[in-house]
């Protein structure tokens, strides 16, 4: 059952069994009231809040790419690109005071929550973040930002 918790483990959550993953490639969950999004990638899983940190976008349908060695999840509202192990937002721009304007990339700094995926005998955990402070996709995982991405 997903969104169980793991005994002994106070801050991680069962979420599914390895194989059922792997093969569904992603999933939305919600654990511990959290709305998140588990993705297997080339191997590896990764989790994070499900909805993107700019205006709530449905990252579950965002593309995978890799712009500038970071694995990116591109929102499908407005193609912010999201790097999946850190949820930093990354851009790419050009400075117009250069001489010779070149586009460079740029770090917005960690925007999407991530949280840590663990496996055990085949079961997959997800374990919250306890990053201190405000990521700005806090934001959508509130009441207020969850009506507001309603009427978006
Ligand atoms: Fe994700 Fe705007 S909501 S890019």
């Amino acid at each position: 059952m997903s969104g169980e918790k793991k005994e002994g483990a106070p801050s991680s959550y069962f979420i599914g069994k390895k194989e059922d993953l792997i093969q569904a490639k992603r999933i939305t969950t919600t654990i511990d009231g959290r709305d998140i999004l588990v993705v297997f990638h080339q191997g590896i899983f990764y989790a994070m809040d499900q909805y993107c940190y700019h205006a709530g976008g449905p990252l579950v349908n965002g593309d995978i790419e890799e712009f500038n060695n970071k694995l990116c999840i591109v929102c499908p509202k407005h193609k912010y690109k999201i790097s999946i192990a850190e949820g930093e937002g990354i851009y790419k721009a050009t400075n117009p005071r250069e001489k010779v304007p070149t586009a460079r990339w740029y770090s917005k700094g960690i925007k999407q929550r991530v949280h840590k995926v663990s496996e055990v005998n085949g079961d997959i955990f997800v374990t919250l973040s306890e990053v201190p402070g405000w990521i700005e996709s806090d934001y959508y995982q509130t009441e207020k930002g969850k009506e507001e991405m309603k009427k978006n």
